[in-house]
């Protein structure tokens, strides 16, 4: 099964490094699409949200295209459910990842619905037969996309009927699935304090030759022991050091800052994404034999 292979690799200050990425919106769509940002290496967006998108909007996104690498993160694919998969969506996902010459395409690792749409991402029970079930269709979506697909480890706040630790969970889909990882650092981060793990010893059990690219976002405080994964403020101190340990583990990948809610100016983005870039280079110098320069490889 072939790997996304689009080398995703900045020249900041003179040393190449995998880049930072930002997840569009149509909120700031116009200007993205008019200005160029020195810290923004590559964009997501998801599919869903744009296949039936023509006109003005797909002229934009099309300019963006042409300049930036797209990664495309679904919503609904339903990796989980037990309703028979949406095979023409995965088709029309298809068609859209030809269109806009998109570098690489991940999923949640959880479901969304049955019969019907639940429009929220609940986890797969951490059981054998989840993850017999959830690998053959990831397989079966791979199929039709005749690429590796990455799936991104979800925040979750509770784990009905849990055989095993999250972390065997996530190994063995990837394993028996042979596919890739999205690594959402803050998800790493809110899980480990909603369930009391220790994040870094989670970050070290991955697969580095795994890791696609990674995500980063704020979250909201509901107690100290209960964090909700919201994507709606600014990353903290504390996500920003276990995004160092992990390129300082894995070495530096790709990484995307995802904001859906309480969206700030472009600028206020941009300070952030070149604080992933710094974190990039620090780490860039301090682990040189381990730099990874490409989405996937
Ligand atoms: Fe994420």
């Amino acid at each position: 099964m072939p790997k996304p292979s689009l080398t995703l690799a900045s020249a900041d200050c003179g040393r190449e490094i995998p880049g930072a990425g930002l997840g569009l919106r149509r909120v700031f769509l116009d200007q993205f699409a008019r200005k160029q940002s020195a810290h923004t290496h590559f964009f997501e967006v998801a599919p869903e949200n744009w296949i039936h998108v023509e006109g003005k909007f797909a002229r934009l996104l099309e300019q963006v295209a042409d300049r930036l690498p797209m990664v495309c993160h679904g919503l609904s694919l339903n990796l989980g459910g037990q309703a028979d998969l949406d095979l023409g969506l995965v088709k029309d996902i298809r068609h859209f990842l030809q269109r806009y010459r998109a570098v690489c395409y991940s999923e949640h690792l959880s479901y969304c619905g049955d019969t019907g749409h639940l429009y929220d991402l609940l986890p797969i029970p951490f059981t054998q037969q989840a993850i017999e079930h959830v690998s053959d269709r990831i397989k079966q979506v791979q199929d039709i996309l005749g690429q590796q697909i990455a799936v991104e480890n979800v925040s979750y706040y509770c784990a009905p009927g849990q055989q095993m630790p999250e972390i065997d969970f996530l190994l063995d889909v990837i394993a028996r699935a042979d596919c890739l990882l999205l690594l959402d650092v803050n998800n790493v981060y809110v899980n480990s304090v909603n369930h009391s793990y220790d994040a870094v010893q989670f970050l070290q059990q991955l697969p580095t030759e795994k890791i696609a690219y990674g995500h980063v976002a704020g979250h909201y405080m509901e107690h100290e022991n209960l964090l909700v994964d919201t994507h709606g403020s600014d990353v903290i101190d504390p996500v920003w050091t276990l995004l160092a340990d992990a390129y300082d583990i894995h070495g530096v990948f790709p990484t995307l800052l995802e904001r859906d809610f309480n969206i700030p100016p472009l600028e206020q983005l941009e300070q952030e994404l070149r604080h992933i870039v710094n974190i990039q280079q620090h780490a860039a110098g301090m682990s040189s034999g381990k730099k990874r320069g490409a989405l996937g490889a």
